[in-house]
């Protein structure tokens, strides 16, 4: 199958996620400025989620509508997904009446091997491995308050979860050094760390991680599928909270991120997530014009 596919910020080049971020800049502008564009007209992306969404839902949708194309939103509970029709049976059939595919699930596997029978462009709305689009947001969000993150000093304070490893993805695309501080029963895997090679420092202290660090970002303890391990989760991360004697370890002028949904006053504070330094509310109006650029270079 010969459609490109959008799995991790691994399936495109540096030049390309550089060349989609400046996109993402001038689609925001050209929206902001009351313009309409319409490429993606008669175009329609089929998105699948097995997992709640806000933000990616709504990005994706507005954004199908706002290039002049459609979206559909399909759950399990109403289709065959989710009553064990072979993904690679219905890659088959929606690759046949859609322009593109977008899956948000558990298994990172179940997105390969959609991808792998599909013959339009499936994008990852999240698996438990990875969260590209969220990256493609962030990224954006530091381009656009900071210019070049090439040589930033980032810090990823929690979980090593499906965003600690885009983050490890995006340091070696963005070339930007990755400070990773963990509870030791929560590493990221050595199978996306490793070939991060020089770009990722994996620490224990939360402090050590965001010492003179540019950017601080973290995300829940515990992840979509994992609530029931919430309480012993909550001992293992208490140190690791984002609070405002932790982020004042950082550069002066450092920004904090957090993809959102935030669990207030747990694994972030208040505080940080009110403070002048924190972009989130960017980094989320983002995720619309980032995945406009993407479904662009994919779809048009
Ligand atoms: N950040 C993010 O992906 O949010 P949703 O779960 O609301 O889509
Ligand atoms: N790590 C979180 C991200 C949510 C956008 C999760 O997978 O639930």
């Amino acid at each position: 199958m010969s459609s490109r596919h959008f799995l991790s910020l691994l399936d495109c080049s540096p030049g390309e996620l550089r060349k989609l971020l400046l996109r993402a800049v001038d689609l925001k502008k050209l929206l902001k400025a009351g313009q309409s564009y319409t490429p993606l007209t008669r175009k329609t992306l089929a998105m699948v989620f097995d997992k709640s969404s806000t933000r990616t839902r709504v990005s994706f949708e507005a954004g199908m509508i706002q290039l002049g194309g459609q979206a559909l939103f399909l759950s399990p509970r109403d289709t065959q997904f989710g009553r064990g029709e072979p993904i690679e049976d219905s890659a088959r059939v929606l690759s046949r009446m859609v322009d593109a595919v977008m899956i948000r699930t558990y298994e990172h596997d179940k997105v390969e091997t959609f991808a792998a029978h599909s013959s339009v462009p499936v994008i990852n709305g999240l698996t438990d491995l990875y969260h590209p689009c969220q990256l493609l947001a962030d990224m954006q969000t530091w381009l656009e308050h900071r210019g070049e993150i090439k040589g930033a000093t980032v810090a990823w304070v929690g979980d090593g979860n499906n965003m600690c490893h885009s983050y490890i993805n995006a340091a070696r695309q963005f070339d930007f050094n990755l400070n990773i501080a963990c509870p030791e029963n929560y590493l990221p895997k050595t199978s996306v760390i490793k070939p991060a090679g020089d770009k990722v420092n994996l620490m224990t202290e939360a402090a050590a991680a965001v010492e003179h660090a540019d950017l601080v970002v973290t995300d829940v303890w515990a992840s979509m599928g994992q609530e029931k391990e919430l309480d012993e989760r909550q001992d293992a991360f208490r140190a690791f909270q984002v609070n405002e004697s932790l982020l004042a370890l950082a550069s002066k002028d450092a920004l904090f991120m957090h993809c959102l949904p935030a669990h207030r006053n747990e694994e972030v504070t208040d505080e940080v997530l009110n403070s002048p330094q924190s972009v989130v509310w960017d980094e989320a109006e983002n995720r619309l014009h980032a995945q406009k650029a993407l479904l662009e270079f994919l779809m048009a």
